[in-house]
């Protein structure tokens, strides 16, 4: 007897006696004597639902979806008990509230279970069907497997530092996952709730998806795909989509806790110059500032920062310090941060109206009322000193917030926020309430405040705590991991989940925070990280060094060898950045993103992704294991990306493997292959999806270097043949004016094995740096004949790769380019 054992005899089902459903804008009310809920679709397919405990709906308010969309209502038709958009259609039983969501033909998207809404003091809960074949995704960089069925998790942001593998809740509350696998396709669900929620996928109750919080608003939105991506995007739609970051947050950055003086960073920047590791960036952690206090500088340590930034500058170099959102409490010290800060009535108050001062890393601290539009804009303005140094970017760490000293790790429940913004009447709210929005409140203040500074330029924060929306103000990291192979293999889900939960832009400590890596584990994660969103090589004080070379040269040649592969990329990751600021398309998505068979693979994919779909990384499912393992790869046919060469392998379903993929029957086109995989320290197996135009860029030490020679554009014959190109200055905010360069290429394949590529007319107007491209066509066997607009242009055939490459002059307005085998 599982069903409902664990509803607690106080719950009071929600049952509105006598109630109707009646239309309204964009929806139904279904108005009782206790409950009333409201469904409306703000779009066809995505659907806002209240349900007031007492009959008032709270204030429509929210820090994660703004008025505007809130706003928004499609055209629906009313139906029995419900309406229609174009899309969906909406059922409420006006008995049990329950609710049903289907799409136009009547195939279930999301139902509600028995007892769908029950109230327990302030607290709810809500009890969806869990069918037997879906899977759930999200909820931010939870820990536990990739798919959270049969796991339960709570959002409440904690400190966690060396957190383990299982360790829930860790710094971030995104309550928002996505659903795949079930008859009416993938669904997503956002509980707009920032108090500590919870979310049970069937761990007490296996055919029950139950959340709830202990207080506060019953909100939350269904968003219907039919396909996962479509849901992500309308969840970007929804609570915003990261902003385009600058160019150079791709590249590869260096930190430590903590380059302690100004003499060891320029060392490390020598260093990573000198052993050829391209860098864009160093990280200042606490110790650059006096005493931990934020706004200062240790003028001992660090007497020219101004200088240090010019002078890294010029080896291509960027400093990213950090500035965490506690102030010191030093009164009559010239500290302007607390002064003004008392003087404008900027804190936190204790519940006894008292100024909240609690122990972090400057000692006893004040904490900004991040909460009040005013508080955001002063603490703003106090990175001006910042960016006049010329300082790139701010990290915004113990945002969740921190506190030493006291068992919660965070401040006492009744500590008093003040609320003045986002839609919300003026008031205060206690801590409980504002919690897990304090974080992202603080980004919040600290991008405006760098967007107001230096308004031509992108703002670059990273933050450790966050709520869903947050990824409008910050890229994230995963906080304070550990040296282990298991945290290498959860890193790579909890970035994964991450990109499907909005936040695209994301890292983990490369080699792990706390404990010190192996070699062979630091080698590994560099090789893993190079194919992520952002890469960081971050470690603990009092832990092994962890920069590229300090395990010899040997490993040192390998992480090299990455960072450069990444770099070579550029053209193309940037490219997915910018996908992702116009669509909120991740740019690191599990395979079944673009590929919903591959849900299905016989293989173990937990450590498989793709960049943008057309990249796929095959990690090893066990990565401390040297024994063999398979790779599964979707149905379409594949390139080993190392060797340039068409993937044979084991086709599943289909009669044999393949020869080649450009060539592949049509039998054997919509098989998918199985590879076995011989694991090894140098190799990270990685393939290009046929029918890729895949661009690459020739070797910089830093993207400020601008590259020597054509673009080269990789083309990988294959049915649907295009790849695009983005570019524009990487830093400034010139883009949103049309100074950027974008073009559609595509390709196709005739039976004779002839490849025709077209360019289609540049839009934009940036001027880019190379005045020439390459265009390499792989599976080649011989020279063959190329001709752009019919005149014959050389082509070079290398037999290694099977590649014909052909160089022609950069073609801005459009052009043809043929290449027969
Ligand atoms: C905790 C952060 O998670 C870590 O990355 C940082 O190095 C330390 N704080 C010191 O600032």
């Amino acid at each position: 007897m599982k069903k409902g054992y664990w509803l607690l005899p106080a719950m009071v089902v929600a049952a509105p006696a006598m109630a109707q459903v009646t239309p309204i804008a964009g929806g139904v009310e279904v108005r009782g004597a206790t409950a009333a809920m409201q469904v409306v679709a703000l779009t066809p397919e995505t659907l806002r639902v209240r349900i007031a405990r007492d009959g008032r709906f709270p204030e429509d308010a929210s820090w994660a979806v703004d008025s505007e969309t809130r706003k928004l209502r499609a055209a629906v038709k009313p139906g029995a008990n419900g309406f229609s958009t174009s899309a969906l259609r909406v059922v409420v039983d006006p008995r049990t509230l329950a609710l049903t969501v289907t799409d136009r033909a009547g195939k279930v998207i999301v139902a509600d279970a028995a007892q769908p809404v029950a109230f327990d003091g302030k607290g709810f809960t809500l009890r969806k069907a869990m069918p037997q074949a879906e899977h759930y995704y999200g909820l931010g960089d939870k820990t536990g497997p990739l798919d959270r069925r049969g796991g339960s998790f709570v959002d409440w942001n904690t400190d966690s530092y060396g957190f383990g593998v299982a360790t829930d809740p860790i710094y971030k509350s995104i309550p928002f996952f996505v659903a795949t696998g079930g008859a009416g396709g993938s669904y997503g669900l956002f509980l707009d709730n920032s108090w500590r929620s919870w979310f049970d996928f069937g761990h007490r109750d296996d055919d029950v998806l139950a959340m709830g919080a202990p207080d506060g608003p019953v909100d939350y939105y269904v968003i219907a795909g039919p396909t996962t991506a479509e849901v992500v995007r309308r969840y970007g739609d929804l609570t915003g989509r990261s902003p385009l970051m600058p160019q150079w947050a791709l590249g590869y950055q260096q930190s430590r806790y903590s380059y302690m003086t100004a003499t060891e960073t320029r060392a490390v920047a020598d260093r990573l110059r000198q052993e050829r590791v391209p860098t864009d960036v160093i990280w200042l952690d606490i110790d650059w500032q006096d005493r931990n206090r934020p706004f200062t500088v240790d003028t001992k340590a660090f007497p020219d920062i101004a200088g240090l930034v010019r002078d890294l500058g010029t080896q291509g170099i960027k400093l990213v310090t950090i500035t965490d959102l506690h102030v010191a409490r030093a009164p009559d010290q010239g500290y302007a941060p607390y002064d003004s800060g008392v003087a404008g009535d900027q804190f936190v108050h204790a519940a006894d109206g008292k100024t909240y001062v609690a122990p972090v890393w400057p000692g006893p601290s004040v904490f900004p009322d991040f909460t009040r539009k005013s508080t955001r804009d002063w603490y703003g303005g106090l990175f001006r000193q910042q960016v006049d140094w010329g300082i790139a970017g701010v990290w915004n760490d113990m945002n969740e917030p921190a506190i030493f000293e006291t068992p919660t790790k965070t401040m006492p429940l009744d500590t008093v926020h003040r609320i003045d913004s986002d839609g919300f009447a003026p008031r205060t709210a206690t801590h409980a309430e504002v919690h897990n929005v304090y974080g992202m409140q603080n980004t919040r203040a600290t991008y405006d405040g760098l967007r107001s500074l230096r308004p031509n330029e992108r703002a670059f924060v990273m933050t450790r705590a966050s709520y869903a929306g947050g990824q409008k103000y910050a890229v994230t990291w995963t906080g304070d991991n550990v040296s282990s192979w298991d945290h290498l293999k959860l890193s790579v889900q909890q970035l994964l989940n991450l990109g499907l939960s909005g936040f695209a832009y994301s890292a983990a400590d490369v080699g792990g925070f706390t404990g010190g890596p192996s070699a062979d584990l630091l080698t590994k994660w560099f090789e893993v990280a190079a194919f992520t969103p952002v890469f960081r090589d971050h470690s603990a004080k009092n832990t092994p060094r962890a920069e590229p070379w300090v395990d010899g040269p040997e490993h040192l040649a390998i992480r090299r060898r990455y960072v450069e592969e990444r770099y070579r990329l550029m053209p193309y990751l940037y490219g997915l950045a910018e996908l992702n600021a116009r669509s909120g398309d991740p740019i690191m998505r599990p395979v079944f993103y673009d590929y919903p068979a591959a849900a299905s693979a016989s293989c173990d994919q937990s450590m498989a992704w793709t960049l943008g779909g057309k990249l796929l990384v095959a990690g090893n499912p066990r990565p401390e294991s040297l024994q063999s393992y398979n790779i599964c790869l979707p149905a379409g046919g594949w390139y080993d990306y190392w060797s340039g060469r068409p993937v044979q392998g084991q086709v599943q379903g289909g009669d044999g493997p393949v020869q080649s993929a450009s060539q592949a029957t049509g039998a054997a086109r919509t098989a998918s292959l199985t590879l076995m995989e011989t694991p090894r320290l140098d190799r990270m197996p990685v393939f290009v999806r046929a029918g890729t135009i895949l661009p690459r860029q020739p070797l910089v030490q830093s993207t400020t270097e601008t590259p020597q020679g054509p673009l080269e554009l990789h083309v990988y014959p294959g049915p649907d043949c295009a790849g695009d190109l983005y570019f524009d200055d990487g830093h400034s905010m010139g883009f949103a004016s049309g100074d950027y360069l974008r073009q559609h290429v595509s390709c196709r394949v005739s039976g004779d094995g002839r490849v025709t590529i077209d360019f289609a007319p540049r839009e934009g107007r940036y001027a880019p740096w190379w005045t020439a491209m390459t265009v390499i066509v792989h599976d080649r066997v011989r020279e063959g004949r190329a001709t752009l607009g019919g005149r014959v242009q050389a082509a070079r055939f290398d037999p290694g790769s099977g590649t014909v490459a052909v160089t022609l002059p950069d073609q801005p307005g459009g052009g043809r380019l043929i290449v027969t085998r």
